[in-house]
């Protein structure tokens, strides 16, 4: 299997993870699939009769920085180094201040997007610099653009992982390693649905997974998908605050954990 491209994906029992892998899998790419729910990869994997020669599943907790760094280890010593790596695990709940118990949402989104995002890559940098090739993607959001009403935990959480992804692309810029920011607009996965909004351009995983692909073989530094939404999100950024802050007021919020 060496000289075969590998990729390494966190958040791939699910959603927009488990449509990268269908994507990379056919571009011939061998497969490193991360979540906790390794069941759920498993049985995606058979379904889909992935050839077992090109993939390997690890059980691990992005927010327990032990666990993440423990199955990048794994991978390497498994796999090989890979020639991509993907945080795309992520979550999305909703928060209100004034609760208590939402502080600990805050912290929780904080530990899975954030910490979780530098934990996947942390494995990989020292060896990718060192063979001078790779590709760290960073999946963001364009709710990282503005804060919305409702979505501070996720939104804060956001605009974190686009300005942690710049900062390690100044870093690594001569060293071969290319980090690539994502940000989708609003793909139809279990995170979106139950969402009591408008969601404009809704694009399904495998159409999202496509173009995710074609962005990360060009190295493309940062990109929004669909491109619609890099438009309405340009315009948002535009936004007066009091025009953009009336203009969301009436919108819904999303929801709470608990809330149905
Ligand atoms: N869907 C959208 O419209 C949209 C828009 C913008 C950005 N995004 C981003 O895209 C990424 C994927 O989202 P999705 O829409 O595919 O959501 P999803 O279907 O809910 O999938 C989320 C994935 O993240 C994994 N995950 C969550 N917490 C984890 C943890 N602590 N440790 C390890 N894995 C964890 C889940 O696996 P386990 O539960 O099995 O661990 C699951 O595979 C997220 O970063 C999300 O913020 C999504």
């Amino acid at each position: 299997m060496a000289g075969t491209p590998l990729v390494f994906i966190t958040g791939a029992s699910s959603g927009i993870g488990q449509a990268l892998a269908a994507r990379f899998y056919r571009a011939g790419y061998r497969l490193a699939l991360v979540a906790r729910r390794t069941a759920e990869i498993e049985a995606w994997a058979t379904a889909s009769r992935l050839d077992p020669a090109r993939y390997a599943v690890y059980g691990a907790d992005v927010a327990l920085t032990d666990d993440i760094v423990a199955a990048g280890e794994a991978c390497v010593a498994r796999q090989g180094l890979p020639d991509v790596v993907i945080a795309n695990a992520g979550i999305s709940i909703g928060i209100d201040t004034a609760e208590r118990s939402d502080l600990d949402v805050l912290a929780r989104t904080f530990a899975v997007n954030n910490i979780g995002l530098a934990a996947t890559f942390h494995p990989f940098v020292r060896g990718m610099t060192q063979r001078g090739s790779g590709r760290l993607v960073g999946i963001g959001s364009v709710a990282a653009i503005r804060g919305l009403p409702g979505h501070g935990a996720y939104c804060a959480s956001k605009s974190g992982v686009v300005a942690y992804c710049e900062s390690l692309r100044g870093e690594l810029r001569t060293s071969g390693v290319r980090v690539v920011t994502i940000c989708p607009g609003y793909i139809d996965t279990p995170l979106t649905q139950g969402n009591r909004y408008g969601m404009p351009f809704l694009m399904t995983p495998d159409a999202f997974a496509q173009q995710a692909f074609d962005t990360v073989e060009a190295g493309t530094s940062y990109r929004v998908i669909p491109w619609q939404m890099g438009v309405a999100a340009k315009l948002l950024r535009l936004l007066p605050n009091a025009l953009f802050d009336r203009a969301m007021s009436g919108r819904g919020r999303k929801k709470r954990l608990g809330e149905s």
